[in-house]
């Protein structure tokens, strides 16, 4: 089976911070039970300082949630943690996820101080939070841009203090895979006591880089992943919890495993986008309309012998509604006589041959053809077996 990666899902937080995404208590509370439902470890459930509704929710919530660690965010800030700590007064597994800018951009411009101050900061949140639960986070934001060495000592403290779990944010999307999983490894070789804590990646999607980031993060000892349904998130989004779960299935090798149900994978996407209106783009790995559509004749000639020629998962797998074959003007042969096949007509070689030329004339003149198109093909064609 291997080692256990955390899935912390971070879909009420991070994702519902998006422009538009805003769910009332009522939605949140029933993506909530979906998502334990799906078997993600952690569900971040809000901010419960930002707003009362957002307090109303995380509560609620906490209330509701059974097995999955519910988790609140707050700064690092005394008022912050307090009514982090009351919203999740009712959680059978709390977190607190406290935390601070590491970067010096962050010290500089956001706080005005020095990273001395900032370290104490740091402690002193975890310190707080710590008088609540048990299970407290802590996060280094921007860590990304943070100074391996600065960082390495905040880490430390941090665990000194009592965070069970540390979040490495790479908040800008900046790191390439292989510094963000150095930054991973150099926190695993230089902090004495990280094996008291877990090591989260929490990566941001501006440069597309947040699912190769968070599996770097654990190919070198992370084992918490912080993502979204269909990566939705502030900016281009957080990493897609489809996506880090499918890859650490398929390269099962690897030897790490998750407690998602990933048949559950493409039903879940729907909700969101449902709830949160908005769309998957259809080339989504994984959750996107297109991801098990097969249009040119190439491939479709492949997939119609071997569905693994161009296929690395089974749609049912992530809960798909299964491949499809797609006709537009780069379709082939095999792939119409397949369709018409579905459609219940039984055509010979010479016939699709003849049949393939008038079928060429439609799909040019649209983006794709339709079992109308095909039915009125066959029509035509059954009155009038000849070549245009
Ligand atoms: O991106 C980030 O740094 C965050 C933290 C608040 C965890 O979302
Ligand atoms: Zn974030």
């Amino acid at each position: 089976m291997g080692e256990q990666v955390h899935i912390f899902d971070t879909t009420l937080r991070d994702g519902e911070q998006v422009p538009g995404c805003k769910l009332n208590t009522r939605e949140k509370l029933e993506l909530a039970l979906k998502l334990e439902a799906l078997g993600v470890d952690i569900i971040e459930a809000g901010f419960p300082i930002s707003s009362p509704g957002d307090f109303e929710s995380v509560e609620q919530i906490a209330r509701a949630v059974k097995n999955a660690t519910v988790c609140g965010l707050s700064r690092a800030v005394q008022k912050d943690i307090e009514v982090a700590a009351q919203a999740l007064k009712y959680a059978r597994k709390p977190r607190i996820h406290t935390g601070i800018g590491t970067s010096d951009y962050h010290i500089k411009a956001k706080f005005n101080a020095t990273r001395e101050e900032i370290l104490e900061r740091a402690v002193q949140a975890v310190k707080w939070a710590r008088n609540f639960t048990d299970d407290v986070e802590f996060y280094a934001e921007d860590a990304g841009r943070t100074d391996n060495a600065y960082l390495a000592r905040v880490i430390e403290a941090v665990i000194a203090a009592g965070a069970s779990v540390v979040n490495i944010p790479d908040t800008t999307g900046y790191c390439l895979p292989h510094q963000y999983g150095e930054k991973i490894a150099f926190l695993k070789n230089n902090v004495p006591n990280i094996d008291k804590a877990i090591i989260s990646c929490h990566c941001h999607n501006d440069l597309g880089l947040a699912t190769a980031n968070s599996i770097a993060g654990v190919l070198n000892g992370a084992r918490q992943i912080e993502c979204t349904i269909n990566g939705l998130g502030e900016r281009a989004g957080n990493t897609s919890l489809e996506e880090v779960v499918m890859i650490l299935k398929q390269h099962a090798s690897l030897g790490y495993y998750t407690n998602v149900n990933s048949k559950q994978l493409n039903p879940i996407s729907r909700e969101v986008s449902d709830i949160m209106r908005m769309p998957v783009q259809p080339n989504k790995a994984i959750v996107g309309a297109n991801a098990f559509s097969h249009s040119s004749g190439i491939h479709q000639d492949g997939f119609l012998k071997d569905a693994q020629t161009y296929e690395i998962i089974n749609p049912e797998e992530v809960g798909a509604e299964g491949s499809k074959i797609v006709l537009t003007a780069r379709s082939g042969r095999s792939a119409l006589a397949h369709r018409f096949q579905k459609l219940g007509y039984q055509f010979n070689r010479n016939d699709i041959d003849v049949l393939y030329q008038h079928f060429l004339q439609v799909a040019d003149s649209k983006k794709e053809v339709g079992e109308e198109d095909l039915q009125k093909l066959a029509e035509t064609y059954q009155q009038e077996p000849v070549v245009a």
